[in-house]
């Protein structure tokens, strides 16, 4: 079958990441998507660089234009981030045509509206899922699964470099610049890493999260937003000792004036479930009328929990351009004769 072709713009700590997990695993892929997928054609910083991962068969470039403007890609997978350039090719791609996978965070947040009206217009597609907690699916939950639902109120821990560093002062003593150093060496921190810890990252997170769960419009000033770091050794410690966490929290919530989102430093009880999620590990806790409280943890950051999440949205896509079936989509192993009855361990 024919493969989908797809081009990333930028191909560093999630870029290659999603070539990876792509190449490791394109036969499940495949199946579920209804087709191949490869990656033929990225855009790099720079070609001398040293990648993780094997880039043999795939057309490199400094000029991501290039990439956006090559007529045989079916969409392109946008790892650059920021609202400059990255809009620019964003907007580019809609224009000529193109789906697009983003896991940019603040364009969304802060020029989502503008990106969702060309994409109307010209009929494609804009996904998401990686600009939110990592490899939590946590906007297919919003918008699919509790889809019934009257939400009325969020929180979470959606900033795995601010949590990964709270955790290591309390459960290590550590200082907050070296573990926000270490952070920024595993790929965890944002290119600058003041949208980490001072809860920047957090609140264009949370706009995505609210506009979903409440259908708003994306309004990413209207967030409030502290960071963490003016958070010290002596805070967490007296915490600790009043039986509580301090987790640096998004929250929305429906209230009688409106929908209020916050980004803040919060003591939360050492025993709830949100006080036990430490390290790189986010958590969003949702509440809504009919299902009740529910609650979704996985890794926040990172090469391939960000890929998973970059790849379900290709994935997605290409499932809908194929038209398939739910029951088709959510079978990988439809025909017997793909996985085989063989495989079914009698127990
Ligand atoms: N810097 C972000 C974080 C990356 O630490 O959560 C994932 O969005």
């Amino acid at each position: 079958m024919k493969p989908v072709k797809i081009g990333l713009l930028g191909l560093g700590t999630v870029g290659g990441g999603t070539v990876n997990v792509l190449q490791r695993n394109s036969e499940e892929i495949a199946r579920r998507a209804g087709r191949p997928i490869e990656v033929v054609h990225a855009a790099v910083r720079s070609l001398g660089r040293e990648r993780i991962c094997d880039t043999q068969g795939i057309l490199l470039t400094e000029d991501p234009f290039e990439v956006v403007r090559n007529p045989e890609l079916d969409l392109v997978v946008e790892l650059i981030g920021g609202c400059g350039l990255a809009k620019e090719l964003v907007l580019e791609a809609i224009s000529l045509g193109k789906h697009v996978v983003t896991a940019n965070k603040a364009l969304i947040a802060e020029c989502g509206n503008e990106i969702f009206a060309a994409a109307e217009k010209k009929g494609v597609s804009i996904f998401y899922e990686a600009g939110v907690a990592g490899g939590i699916p946590i906007i297919k939950a919003l918008r699919e699964g509790l889809s019934a639902n009257r939400i009325e109120w969020l929180a979470g821990i959606i900033n795995g470099t601010g949590n990964f560093i709270l955790s290591e002062m309390r459960d290590k003593g550590r200082e907050f610049s070296d573990v926000l150093k270490e952070a920024q060496e595993l790929g965890y921190a944002e290119a600058d890493p003041t949208f980490d810890v001072e809860g920047i990252d957090a609140a264009h997170k949370l706009t995505i999260l609210a506009s979903i769960a409440y259908g708003i419009p994306l309004k990413f000033d209207k967030v409030y937003t502290e960071g963490i770091s003016k958070i010290t050794p002596q805070d967490v410690i007296y915490a600790g000792e009043l039986g509580y966490v301090i987790k640096h929290l998004g929250i929305a919530r429906r209230s009688q004036a409106g929908i209020e989102m916050r980004v803040h430093p919060t003591l939360v009880p050492a025993s709830n479930m949100l006080g036990k999620v430490d390290g790189v590990m986010n958590a969003v806790m949702v509440n809504g009328d009919a299902v009740g409280n529910t609650f979704y943890y996985g890794p926040g950051a990172g090469a391939e929990p960000t890929a998973s999440a970059v790849l379900a949205d290709v994935i997605d896509l290409v499932r809908s351009l194929e038209g398939l079936a739910a029951h088709r989509v959510a079978h990988t192993g439809f025909a017997a004769d793909q996985l085989g009855e063989d495989n079914l361990l009698s127990i």
